[in-house]
């Protein structure tokens, strides 16, 4: 049976298998650790199978990414052009920086061998015979661990030339990037891999899966995602596919951080229990004397949601109907249909003590220093938007600012290169119009006279 160490018991709602050894009692990182634990077998079975049943394996099982969009994986891997006569490569995108997020660094700090397993099997059933590990520069510590892990499995035969007697050959490479947040991105990371600015690329009509790394399909995947096709083959697509939320099966970690009395990374089924059931069953629900404001549900650039408001809900007899925010189900697709996304799991929670125009500007100030620059509405509207909303919580601002700032931000919106502008715009949009009222209160109406606040203000 497996023991964890003291105050780290999952809770009894949570599903470990990705997190199955984070801070398990007399776990190690070394290989034999891992192989004791019957490491490495979902590896020996998939080599058994064509590259083609895994795919399939993968796409019937459903499992979608985890890094935040929640593409299907296996259709993903399936857009490689079938006439390709190029290298094809995988790429673990390791670069996990959304605000909220913080599940993947447990993987790579405590088992590096489960990602290295999820890796060849995903990269043998792809076809690719060289991967790399993108890894953000704030985790040097994971980055030894890694590269020991993969020298460890090299040298145990289950990486390099004929993995296994199989004939397959595979090479990992880590790669470190140097703490941009952009390079999360995945046409980023990969002009990064490539050693050249990393500008974002458009797509479509080019995703990675057809023009990639050096021009040549590459499948960039998450790391939580690539630890679940090991699981996959352990439990066999369909089964894995028949758990949690139909259209979104599998167990993924939330990770939930702020003004609750728990918080944590917990491993759920998907869809199994709802917000109310994570936030009070699991996380213990608000602190002392305060009550829960607002949750952003899916890493910062998802929608805030207010928790005391009701949502309108379609029911399955067509009739509409209204829902508690403590109602909604755990996971992608119910997260979307009331309006913000799951994202990188990553939920934030606020309660009545925090000041929206407050977060908002944390926020703000977040996506201004990261924008890359590529495009103007994002490298111009996130300082603009970061510079608002000081002002507004200064008490500097003018009533129209309130406004101004929405209308900046819908100016980013669909507006950019990549999903940058969206993720920096959607927060300003969500606060501003959902809490509205706080940062009204913070403006004066006399300061529309002060000369910032006059036409050809100060941006
Ligand atoms: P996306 O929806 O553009 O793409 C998702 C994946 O599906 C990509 O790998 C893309 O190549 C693939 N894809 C989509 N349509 C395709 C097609 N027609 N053909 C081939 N491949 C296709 O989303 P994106 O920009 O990759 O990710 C945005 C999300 O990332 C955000 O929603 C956010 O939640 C998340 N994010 C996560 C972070 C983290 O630290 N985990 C950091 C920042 C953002």
């Amino acid at each position: 049976s497996i023991t964890y160490l003291p105050g780290k018991e999952p809770h009894p709602r949570e599903t470990r298998r990705i997190l199955k050894n984070i801070n398990r009692e007399g776990w190690n990182t070394s290989i034999d650790c891992y192989l004791a634990d019957g490491g490495y077998e979902e590896l020996k079975k998939a080599l058994g199978m064509e590259p083609k049943a895994v795919i399939d394996e993968v796409k019937k099982s459903g499992l979608r990414g985890r890094g935040g969009a929640g593409f299907p994986t296996g259709v993903k891997w399936t857009f490689i052009p079938p006439n390709n006569t190029k290298p094809v490569y995988l790429v673990c995108n390791c670069d996990e920086s959304e605000p909220g997020t913080f599940k993947d660094r447990y993987i790579v700090h405590q088992d590096p061998h489960q990602l290295i397993e999820g890796m060849v099997i995903s990269s043998y059933a792809v076809g690719a015979h060289l991967a790399y590990i993108y890894m953000r520069e704030e985790f040097p510590i994971a980055a030894e661990t890694m590269l020991k892990a993969l020298q460890e499995a090299r040298e145990r035969g289950f990486l390099g030339k004929n993995i296994l007697g199989s004939g397959y050959d595979l090479e990992i490479h880590l790669h470190r990037g140097a703490g941009a947040y952009i390079c999360g991105e995945e046409t980023a990371l990969l002009n990064s891999l490539e050693g050249v600015r990393p500008y974002p690329r458009i797509k479509p009509p080019y995703f990675p899966a057809a023009i990639g790394l050096y021009g040549c399909p590459t499948i960039v995947n998450n790391v939580e995602s690539l630890c679940q096709v090991k699981h996959v083959i352990a439990m066999g697509g369909e089964a894995y596919g028949q758990e949690g939320a139909k259209r979104s099966p599998g167990t993924r970690i939330i990770g939930v951080s702020g003004d609750v009395r728990r918080p944590g990374y917990y491993e759920i089924v998907s869809g199994s229990m709802t917000f109310g059931e994570l936030l009070y069953d699991v996380c213990g629900g608000p602190r002392e004397g305060r009550e829960f404001k607002a949750v952003i549900p899916g890493g910062s650039s998802s929608k805030v949601m207010r928790t005391d408001v009701e949502y309108k809900t379609r029911n399955p007899d067509g009739t509409t109907g209204k829902i508690s925010f403590f109602d909604i189900p755990l996971d992608l697709d119910s997260i979307a249909q009331y309006g913000s996304m799951s994202g990188s799991g990553a939920v934030i929670v606020m309660d009545d003590s925090r000041s929206m125009p407050w977060a908002l500007n944390n926020i703000n100030r977040f996506y201004a220093h990261e924008s890359c620059g590529q495009c103007t509405p994002c490298r111009e509207g996130c300082p603009w938007m970061m510079k608002l909303s000081t002002r507004i919580l200064e008490g500097k601002g003018a009533p129209s600012d309130v406004d101004l700032l929405i209308q900046v931000a819908n100016q980013i919106e669909g507006k950019t290169v990549c999903a940058f502008g969206e993720a920096a715009s959607w927060p300003t949009q969500a606060m501003v119009s959902k809490f509205k009222e706080e940062f009204v209160a913070l403006t004066d109406p006399f300061n529309a006279c002060l000369p910032h606040s006059a036409e050809g203000r100060e941006q």
